[in-house]
């Protein structure tokens, strides 16, 4: 089987209030009336592409074409309206900074944290304590709540977390671009070591030079429909110059 990740026919609606509402309580007035006012929001429209295994997958489109919201469903937080993700292999998600930690707790216990929520045993943690931590370069700060990082360093603990593990397949939005470009090109080194290793990866960058550097297929989301999806030099080609 020579598939990672198979998306067929995904829509995702969301509902989104209408009006205004001032108060609470003018909310559960029109609660119990029954004319609270919805607008289904199309997010995903008929979304369908393969990913094939080893390959780096690149997602390109502008605020609020439906990136993040295409990988959500891939990692299974949310359910689409309609279609399915299927996914081959174990996955580490990397979506949303921060997610996963707990901010009153210590880099070190969220290393520990993040771990057994992977499904990792303390005695796993342990041996691969030190390698996360070096990766990160974040052994002066070990001790510090996760909530005094600054969104470069909660980023480069997430990365090492996540990919320490090897994952079958590696999806990142948008965490790469804030960490410094030391550790931009760190990532992308070892992203590429996991390609060589197999591994598949699905990332979202605003960063054109990013994905033309990293991918070997993209896709162009425009309001929440593929615009394009194909080779690499010519989808970002056609992104740029916004045909
Ligand atoms: N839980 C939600 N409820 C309602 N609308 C949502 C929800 N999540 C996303 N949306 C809407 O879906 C659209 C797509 O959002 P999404 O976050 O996927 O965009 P994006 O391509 O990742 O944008 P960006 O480049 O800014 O990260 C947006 O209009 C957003 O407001
Ligand atoms: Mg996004």
């Amino acid at each position: 089987m020579n598939t990672a990740v198979e998306v067929k026919n995904v829509t995702m609606k969301f509902n989104m209030s209408k009006e205004k509402i001032d108060s609470i309580k003018e909310y559960f007035v029109k609660l119990v009336k029954g004319n609270l006012l919805y607008t289904e929001f199309t997010a995903l429209d008929s979304v369908s592409f393969d990913v094939k295994k080893g390959e780096v997958f690149g997602i390109v489109g502008l605020n609020g074409s439906g990136k993040s919201t295409l990988l959500k469903v891939v990692s299974g937080i949310l359910k689409p309206s309609t279609g399915q993700a299927k996914v081959f292999g174990n996955i580490s998600p990397l979506i949303e900074l921060g997610a996963g930690f707990d901010p009153d707790l210590t880099a070190r216990e969220n290393i520990y944290l993040n771990g057994y929520v992977l499904g990792h045993t303390k005695k796993y943690i342990d041996e691969k304590f030190d390698s996360i931590v070096e990766f990160a370069e974040l052994e002066e700060f070990l001790d510090v709540p996760i909530k005094n990082f600054s969104s470069g360093m909660v980023a480069r603990l997430g990365f090492s977390i996540a990919t320490i593990v090897k994952p079958d397949i590696l999806i990142v939005d948008e965490i790469l671009s804030v960490g410094d470009y030391k550790f931009q090109e760190k990532c992308e080194k070892r992203i590429k070591e996991m390609m060589a290793g197999g591994t598949t990866v699905i990332i979202v960058s605003h960063s054109i030079t990013q994905i033309e550097r990293l991918c070997n297929t993209v896709l162009w989301l425009e309001k929440g429909k593929m615009k394009m999806i194909g080779d690499t030099n010519e989808v970002c080609n056609a992104y740029r110059n916004g045909n």
